[in-house]
Formats: C-alpha cells, sequence, structure tokens
C-alpha cells in the first residue's frame, strides 16, 4: 500500500488502522516483530516483508522492548532506546503500520498464562536464559493474535527463536507462514545487533573473530574434521582474546536442535552455533553448513 505510514500505540487503534486496510481489499499482511533499536538488519526484513507484502498487502511492524524476555533487569535496562530514530527507518522501508504499545498496554498486571516450548527451548542460549523464550513465545503469540497477519519474518542471527516460532506456529495452529532472513553482517563479518553498541572499542575490533572462528570451522567440517574438533577450536580461539568468555559452542541439526555428536563427521544440514561474552556484553552468531 502506498498511503503514509500510520504508528499507532494502543489495540484499539491498531484495530482500527487494520480494519482500514482491511476494507481496502488488502491481500497479505506481514508482521516484522522487533524490540527497535532499528538497524540495518531489521531494515533487511522490513524490505523482505515489502516485497512479500507486494504492492496490495501491507507491512506491519512492533516495536516493542519485551520485558518478560528479560532475565536480568541490568540487561532490559541498558536495552538501547531510539523510538524516534525506528519510526524513520520503518518510514523509509515502506511500512504501513507501526505498533509501538508500552508495558501496561501489552501485559495486564494479574497476567497468568504463559506460551511455553518444553523442548528446543531447552538448548543453545535456552540453557543460560531460563524463561527467555518463554517470554518470546507469549509476546509473539499475542502480537499474531493483535495483528493477524498471513507472514511474519525474523532473522537468522536468533536462530533458536526462529526454530521455536516455527515449532509454536506448528504446534498451536497459527496459520502463518513464519520467513526466515539472512543475517546482515559489518564489512567485517560481525553479525549486526542492537547490543554492539555496548562494546568498548577493543571489545568491537575483537567481535569479528568469532565470525571468522565460525567460518574456519565450517570450512574444517568440510574438509572432514569432526563436530567436536571445530567446536573445540571455535572455543580456543575465542578464549585467546582479552575479556572473553564463551557460553557455548555447538553444531546441531538445524530443524530440531539436537547435537551432533563430537565424533560425527560430515552431517548435514548442521548448524555450528556460538554465544560469547565480550565483557558483559553477550553476543550470539551462527553459520549454516548446507548440503550443496
Ligand atoms: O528478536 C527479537 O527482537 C524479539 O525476540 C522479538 C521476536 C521481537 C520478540 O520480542
Amino acid at each position: 500500500m502506498l498511503a503514509a505510514m500510520r504508528r499507532v500505540e494502543t489495540k484499539r487503534e491498531l484495530r482500527a488502522a487494520l480494519a482500514m486496510n482491511a476494507q481496502k481489499g488488502v491481500r497479505r499482511r506481514v508482521l516484522v516483530p522487533t524490540m527497535g533499536a532499528l538497524h540495518a538488519g531489521h531494515a533487511a526484513l522490513l524490505r523482505q516483508a515489502r516485497e512479500i507484502a507486494g504492492d496490495d498487502g501491507i507491512v506491519v511492524a512492533s516495536v516493542f522492548l519485551n520485558p518478560t524476555q528479560f532475565n536480568s533487569a541490568g540487561d532490559l535496562a541498558s536495552y538501547p532506546r531510539t523510538p524516534d530514530d525506528d519510526t524513520s527507518l520503518c518510514e523509509t522501508c515502506g511500512v504501513d503500520i507501526l505498533f509501538m504499545p508500552d508495558a501496561a498496554e501489552m501485559y495486564m498486571p494479574d497476567r497468568s498464562m504463559n506460551v511455553e516450548e518444553t523442548q528446543l527451548s531447552r538448548v543453545l542460549c535456552g540453557a543460560s536464559r531460563p524463561g527467555h523464550f518463554a517470554g518470546v513465545c507469549l509476546v509473539v503469540s499475542k502480537l499474531f493474535n493483535m495483528v493477524q497477519p498471513t507472514d511474519a519474518i525474523f532473522g537468522k542471527k536468533d536462530y533458536q527463536q526462529l526454530v521455536i516460532l516455527r515449532r509454536m506456529v506448528r504446534d498451536l495452529d497459527f496459520p502463518i507462514q513464519l520467513h526466515g532472513a539472512p543475517i546482515v553482517r559489518e564489512p567485517d563479518g560481525l553479525a549486526i545487533s542492537s547490543r554492539n553498541v555496548r562494546l568498548s572499542s577493543q571489545q568491537r575490533a575483537e567481535a569479528p573473530g568469532l565470525y571468522a572462528a565460525l567460518n574456519k570451522a565450517r570450512k574444517a567440517y568440510l574438509e572432514g574434521a569432526s563436530a567436536g574438533e571445530v567446536c573445540a577450536e571455535v572455543r580456543r580461539e575465542m578464549e585467546t582474546l582479552s575479556e572473553v568468555r564463551v557460553d557455548y559452542v555447538q553444531m546441531v541439526h538445524p530443524d530440531n536442535l539436537q547435537e551432533i555428536g563430537g565424533g560425527e563427521k560430515g552431517v548435514q544440514p548442521a548448524l555450528l552455533a556460538a554465544a560469547v561474552y565480550f565483557g558483559d556484553v553477550r553476543l550470539i552468531d551462527n553459520i549454516e553448513i548446507f548440503a550443496e
């Protein structure tokens, strides 16, 4: 649609804006959920959404810093907030409706429902961030109900999130097609993340080492090294950097996140995923290893 973007803050305004578009015979309604602090990675999601929606569809973006998915108050408090820039970026990327609720609009004070995934959310990031994916599933299912999109887009940097949301859509029968968007990187390879701004200059200089190590590991795996060998090598390379603590480096199956055994070689498709603290900034990255 080509009308000016509408920015709404309440569910009621959102419903009214969606109803107006429904009257115009909109076909696809594509949702891009975000937590704001939008960057080039989000811009790519929004542009992909615009393409999927086409001329007779609409793109709905949400900006909501979701408290239920943070398991540390400090992490929530230090998460960057840039609502004015977010609004301009959404406008530039062809968003039709921007939904920017506050926490009181999204959550009743006596809310007592949860949406919990019980397998895929126990591993990788879920192991060190208990409750995180339940918070993600809760807010995303609420957004799905509010917006009733035909399609929704999530970035592959949060690969585990995408896999869990695919499971949620399948198991709870949301009639929504999910799309995974490729990771967007800085020229030096660092995956773009809202958390990158919190890196010190030395940490920022070292952070691209993570993607470099994952790439090297992918090559070694394709040349015959075992899953265990390449994970150990990534860990070793990371631990040579200063102020770095490795949370995990794991090779898993990309659909069910089951670990590929340390001695296994050449199992494909595979996902090599890592989470590494640079000081107190936790960065994640991953690389797909798909049979050609
Ligand atoms: O990926 C994110 O930014 C968030 O986890 C999401 C999907 C917007 C839910 O709050």
